[in-house]
């Protein structure tokens, strides 16, 4: 069974009722561009609307963090990648969801008790020490660090928030060492947030009218766990990008990761329907296929997306369940380097104008992107 089919049929067992998942794209009148957490598509029910399908939810949740960009390229972070989650609305506390947690995690994926360490929420200013998190894993007998920031969780400044517990697993190769917050060989696997409060735009924070659990694992950090590799990119959920890339691009490994990790990003954001822009959702988009062109022609500018087979997008396409036309996803990432390229080829003869042989100050730039439609990250590319 697959990880994540494992999931769902343990809480499933339990009482929780699937959930379809979303696009990465959230409901109308959302400020926010993209999903970024498992629970963003179910805020206003954690706020106190009844879900249709009841109290206790289980899902897989597409999401995608910008946030995390400049650490693309490392070992674990992925821009789109996809979070297990499980919810009580309103039904059961942080006792119940750590001890479930607990045994999903040594009995059923089969990771020693001996190789996790939790964190739990420690009190400050504004909200105590949650006692109950701390009860409960003194009673599982798992290591316990306190801290306060690292143990809250909000998708945003205001909104539903609150203390979490999160479990992390050791990576080492001894015995481990350390504790989460001072030896990074332990990963974060779960999270479990008690979302009890809403925070105010004045920074106050107010109970909501029930007590949550919203709790999300990364998918792909836990199959590099459970298939003991070193990185989310050496997991069977990689298996067609790792051994097609490196035979169609020679590439140093970050340059690899970030590769890889783009395009099926850029895949799975056009499935979900956005097309490359200039503004929002699009631009996003824009930015990740041109970082990709941008590492491929450093060392060979007739490097193409055109090269990239069916099969790619085929994975892609299947893994996230999407329904898009993949020959118009294809186009549309070609379509993009079409434009690219152009745009690369007029800022080269603009620049090459004596009046730039010299280092750009403010007033070039403005004119090179007002007048001819040049970003100031291209120019400096360009010139850099
Ligand atoms: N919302 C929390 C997170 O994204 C738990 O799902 O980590």
């Amino acid at each position: 069974m697959t990880i994540d089919q494992t999931f769902v049929d343990f809480f499933s067992q339990r009482k929780h009722i699937p959930t379809t998942g979303s696009s990465l794209i959230p409901r109308p009148g959302d400020p926010v561009l993209f999903t970024t957490s498992g629970m963003h598509p179910l805020t206003p029910y954690l706020e106190g609307d009844p879900h249709p399908l009841g109290r206790r939810l289980v899902g897989v949740q597409r999401c995608l963090r910008t946030t995390d960009l400049d650490e693309v390229g490392d070992p674990t972070h992925l821009t789109v990648f996809e979070m297990l989650g499980s919810w009580s609305l309103g039904d059961y506390g942080s006792e119940q969801t750590l001890r479930w947690g607990y045994e999903l995690l040594t009995e059923h994926f089969g990771i020693e008790p001996g190789k996790l360490s939790v964190t739990v929420f420690g009190g400050d200013d504004q909200v105590p020490l949650d006692q109950e998190s701390l009860r409960t894993w003194q009673s599982i007998g798992l290591p316990i660090e306190l801290t306060t920031g690292d143990n809250w969780w909000s998708n945003g400044p205001t909104g539903p928030c609150g203390p979490d517990s999160e479990i992390f697993v050791w990576t080492g190769d001894g015995e481990p060492e350390g504790t989460p917050t001072t030896d990074d060989r332990w990963v974060e696997v779960w999270n479990h947030v008690m979302m009890r409060y809403r925070r105010h735009e004045d920074g106050s924070l107010e109970p909501l009218q029930q007590r949550n659990i919203d709790t999300g694992l990364g998918l792909e950090r836990l199959a590099m766990l459970l298939e003991g590799k070193k990185s989310v990119y050496e997991t069977e959920l990689f298996e067609p990008w790792t051994r097609i890339v490196p035979e169609l691009w020679k590439l140093d490994e970050q340059d690899e990761r970030i590769v890889i990790d783009h395009l099926r990003s850029s895949m799975v954001i056009v499935g979900d329907g956005v097309h490359p822009s200039n503004t929002g959702r699009g631009y996003v988009l824009r930015r990740l296929i041109r970082r990709v062109l941008t590492l491929l022609w450093r060392s060979d500018d007739t490097r193409t997306l055109s090269d990239l087979p069916m099969e790619l997008f085929e994975h892609t396409s299947r893994h996230f369940h999407q329904g898009e036309v993949l020959s118009l996803v294809r186009r549309i990432l070609i379509d993009e380097e079409i434009r690219f390229s152009n745009l690369l080829d007029r800022g080269r003869v603009i620049l090459s104008h004596e009046r730039f042989h010299k280092t750009l100050d403010e007033s070039d730039f403005e004119y090179l992107h007002e007048t001819h439609g040049l970003p100031r990250d291209l120019v400096q590319s360009l010139v850099g």
